[in-house]
């Protein structure tokens, strides 16, 4: 399987530290969070993985450089979420219809492989895409892409809505198992919310619209049972240590 995550956020949530340590880098035991991520994802069984990062951030091309199975790639623009998405896909080749686990490079999940799990729920369900879940409070759901589910399927989804307009309390949760050909979706993609192009966006129109074309696109959500941890700030860094440190 392949695998893309995307680590080309500046850190600024995280000044000064972040200024010389890509955030993704920051320890957590003995490893950089970046390479529990990596971890995760080879042992759902990802053997190619691109990493997508930004001028600045090499100490993460240092630290894998050994590693044959990691490529990285260049995200020159902050543009978004789903255009970082758009090029780490580029850079696979022959990838068409195949499954790409996508694991964003700020999230660590302590207590279970979030991963491995998304990919047994796609298997159970003829490969169909799935998409790591967790409930957030009501007054929260601004911060996240939140979904609609009809029993198990996501049937539309959001990127930041208000409280008084999200569809349900289920926050996308950092870990996407999705079919290739949504890089034809970020390709076409326009800016959304914050005037960035949207993973959510470009998956909302392939799942709302593949009756349209000549694929269906069947999108599982799944409520992961570890705990997400965002170290894209330090009281989430903090919380990351603690939430690992129990799991040790
Ligand atoms: C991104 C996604 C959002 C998701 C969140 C947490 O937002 O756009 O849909 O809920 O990650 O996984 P960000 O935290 O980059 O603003």
């Amino acid at each position: 399987m392949k695998a893309i995550i995307p680590a080309a956020g500046h850190g600024t949530r995280f000044q000064p530290v972040t200024r010389v340590i890509p955030k993704e880098m920051l320890p957590i035991g003995s490893k950089p969070a970046l390479e529990l991520i990596v971890d995760e994802a080879k042992s759902a069984g990802a053997d190619e993985i691109v990493i997508v990062i930004s001028h600045g951030k090499e100490l993460i091309r240092e630290y894998f450089k050994d590693d044959p199975s990691i490529r990285f790639v260049y995200q020159e623009e902050q543009k978004g979420l789903g255009h970082a998405v758009m090029i780490g896909l580029e850079a696979l080749e022959n990838l068409d219809a195949s499954p790409v686990l996508i694991l964003l490079g700020d999230a660590v999940v302590a207590g279970c492989n979030a991963s491995a799990a998304m990919a047994a729920v796609s298997a159970a369900n003829g490969g169909a895409g799935v998409i790591g879940l967790e409930r957030v409070p009501r007054e929260k759901v601004s911060r996240y892409g939140i979904v609609r589910l009809e029993g198990d399927r996501i049937v539309d989804l959001v990127e930041k809505p208000s409280p008084e307009t999200a569809p349900s309390d289920l926050a996308i949760a950092g870990r996407y198992l999705l079919d290739g050909r949504i890089l034809e979706f970020l390709r076409t993609q326009e800016p959304g919310k914050g005037g960035e192009i949207q993973l959510t966006d470009a998956i909302r129109r392939m799942v709302t619209t593949s009756h349209l074309s000549p694929f269906t696109f069947h999108l599982y959500g799944y409520i992961y049972p570890g705990r997400r941890q965002d170290i894209g700030n330090p009281k989430g860094y903090f919380d990351a240590l603690k939430a690992m440190g129990e799991n040790e």
